[in-house]
């Protein structure tokens, strides 16, 4: 199967996302964490990316689509993938479309998580990640803390804040969201795929009801 997830910022992609992974052996597809690699690797792409994303803005459409259809080529993906946080304008989703077509493929299932800015704002503020960018277990001081302060239970690598997560960049990265990528909900919504989730439950809550309304096996 392979799956969209939309929703905000700190909506529990990422999180539902691994669940999956773990779950079903599918394949996660984060254009966020592909760029925080380049940015590590200290690439021109990272380098070019960085600034973008320090402020809460989108990384150009171009850059974004080149990075998913090369990704989306590689032999894992024929498990399944869920794209994660891709696509997130209506440009990206339009290419994507072509893409998919391009290469013979298709999405079985849009979900969108959904959740307010109060609890946006908490999530993120409170989030940790693991510094391993081959591992990036997500973890939350509040919700979901790791067995030994500050270090990756599955790792064993220290946990970080992302540099994204202050309350001033989550705030200007919820009004990129609303101008950007909301408008996403309208382009796909009338999709027999389409599947709104209430994302303000517990992560099994979320998973739970994401397996069932999907049929996922
Ligand atoms: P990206 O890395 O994609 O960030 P995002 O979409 O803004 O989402 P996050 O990773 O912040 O949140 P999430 O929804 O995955 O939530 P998570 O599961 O971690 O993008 C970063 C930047 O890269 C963008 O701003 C942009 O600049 C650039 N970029 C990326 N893709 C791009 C694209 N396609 N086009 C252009 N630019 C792009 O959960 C958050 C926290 O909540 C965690 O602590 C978790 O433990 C906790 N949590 C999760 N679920 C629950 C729950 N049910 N209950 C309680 N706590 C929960």
């Amino acid at each position: 199967m392979n799956f969209i997830l939309l929703g905000a910022p700190g909506a529990g992609k990422g999180t539902l996302a691994q669940r999956l992974v773990s779950v079903f052996g599918l394949v996660q597809i984060s254009t966020g964490d592909i760029l925080r690699k380049e940015i590590s690797a200290g690439t021109d792409l990272g380098k070019k990316a960085k600034s973008y994303m320090d402020s809460g803005a989108l990384v150009p459409d171009e850059v974004i689509l080149g990075i998913v259809e090369n990704r989306i080529k590689e032999k894992d993906c024929e498990k399944g993938f869920i794209m994660d946080g891709f696509p997130r304008t209506i440009i990206q989703a339009e290419g994507f479309d072509s893409m998919l077509e391009r290469n013979g493929l298709s999405i079985d299932a849009i979900v969108e998580l959904s959740i307010s800015d109060d609890e946006v704002v908490r999530r993120l503020t409170s989030r940790r990640t693991c510094s391993n960018t081959s591992c990036q277990a997500i973890y939350n001081v509040i919700s979901s803390p790791p067995e030994k302060n500050g270090i990756c239970d599955k790792c064993g690598s220290p946990l970080i804040q992302r540099s994204d997560e202050n309350e001033e960049t989550v705030r200007n990265r919820l009004v990129t969201y609303y101008d950007k990528t909301s408008p996403l909900v309208r382009f796909y919504s009338g999709s027999s795929r389409y599947l709104k989730i209430d994302a303000s439950g517990t992560i099994d809550s979320i998973f739970s009801d994401v397996v069932s309304k999907t049929g996922l096996k």
